[in-house]
């Protein structure tokens, strides 16, 4: 009794103490990743929600990666199958309950392929909780969509946001020589299923794509407005050391890598598309801190100087709940 006494407190004391640092570290987007991944913690100022010159900040939106394994094999994957491990569910709740109590207001599953472990269940287990018991104003996940179902939608789809599913490109033969595709199943056709069943289950429907090396001359225009998602996020491809390039990678990235006069060509092809969002190299490594799943060290780094201090806190945070946090 007199531990879980001490446990709660030390609960609350770091909680409080997490949500001040976030005041402090103003503007800042934390990512942290992978086994068991509470992943990207985007931050919020008080002045954007209320149009005020306050300048406190919340935590308000999570990435959470919590598998790296995945069916498909994206030769520019930059969140690789280094690992298998996941948290038992009931740690990933109390994970996830945690960042609620220190002010998430978005949650979006990652991966790996989040729809592999348990076939969906366990992902639709977290999207379950995430809406019904934490009342979370926004679920979403991010998927290659090879392995999502209609049995799935019955079942967890009353309690999903968004859906956004990865498509780098409308040519089957490109998909292939990327990587995205497994077998002979075709990675459109389940493009348009799950595009089908996201407007039979009420549930947003979104779409993101890597620009690289292989894609980059290819005008989408046409496609993206006829599947007319809500948003398509546009990635310039990344490079991350030790994921997909240098020592001990699982790939080689480096020939799926595009400079940014290229990016703008791709994004200045698409300028009709009015639902893009673009996220150049730069974008993202401004706004990601990134840690590895062991917690030991940045991938990415963010400019602010109190990062660090945020990080230190949050590893202490998890480890002593017993949650990984990694990117
Ligand atoms: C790591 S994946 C995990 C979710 C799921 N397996 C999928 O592919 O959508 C999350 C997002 O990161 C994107 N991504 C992967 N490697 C990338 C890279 N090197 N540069 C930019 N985006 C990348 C994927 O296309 C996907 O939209
Ligand atoms: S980007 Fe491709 S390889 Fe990487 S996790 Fe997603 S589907 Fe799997």
């Amino acid at each position: 009794m007199l531990m879980q006494f001490c446990f709660k407190n030390v609960h609350s004391f770091l909680a409080a103490l997490l949500r001040w640092i976030y005041m402090l570290v103003s503007g800042t987007q934390v990512q942290q990743t992978p086994v068991g991944h509470i992943s990207r913690l985007k931050t919020r100022t008080k002045e954007q929600k209320e149009g005020s010159s306050t300048q406190l900040t919340t935590p308000s939106s999570v990435n959470y990666h919590f598998t790296r394994q995945c069916n498909y094999k994206c030769g520019f994957c930059f969140h690789t199958a280094k690992t298998s491990f996941v948290l038992p569910i009931e740690e990933a709740k109390r994970g996830l309950r945690l960042l609620k109590e220190a002010g998430m207001e978005k949650v979006n599953f990652s991966g790996g392929e989040p729809f592999l472990h348990e076939r969906g269940n366990f992902l639709g287990e977290l999207v379950r909780y995430c809406k019904q018991e934490l009342q979370l104003p926004s679920v979403s996940i991010v998927s290659n969509g090879s392995l999502i179902t209609e049995n799935w939608f019955q079942k967890y789809g009353d309690y999903l946001d968004i859906l956004a599913v990865s498509c780098d490109s409308f040519n089957e033969d490109t998909n292939k020589v990327i990587g995205r595709g497994q077998g002979r199943k075709s990675h459109l056709d389940k493009l348009h299923q799950v595009h089908n069943w996201c407007r039979d289950y009420k549930v947003a429907f979104k779409i993101n794509s890597v620009i690289n090396t292989f894609n980059v001359d290819e005008d989408m225009t046409e496609q993206i407005t006829a599947l007319n998602p809500v948003r398509w996020k546009v990635f310039q491809c990344l490079i991350i050391e030790g994921e997909n390039a240098g020592e001990n990678s699982l790939r080689e990235a480096e020939k799926f890598v595009i400079s940014d006069q290229q990016f703008q060509d791709f994004l200045d092809r698409h300028q009709s598309v009015k639902c893009l969002v673009p996220e150049s190299n730069q974008k993202m490594r401004d706004s990601y801190l990134i840690l590895d799943e062991y917690v030991s060290g940045f991938i990415f780094s963010s400019q602010h100087p109190l990062s660090f201090l945020l990080i230190t806190m949050l590893k202490f945070f998890f480890i002593f709940n017993n949650v990984v946090i990694s990117v």
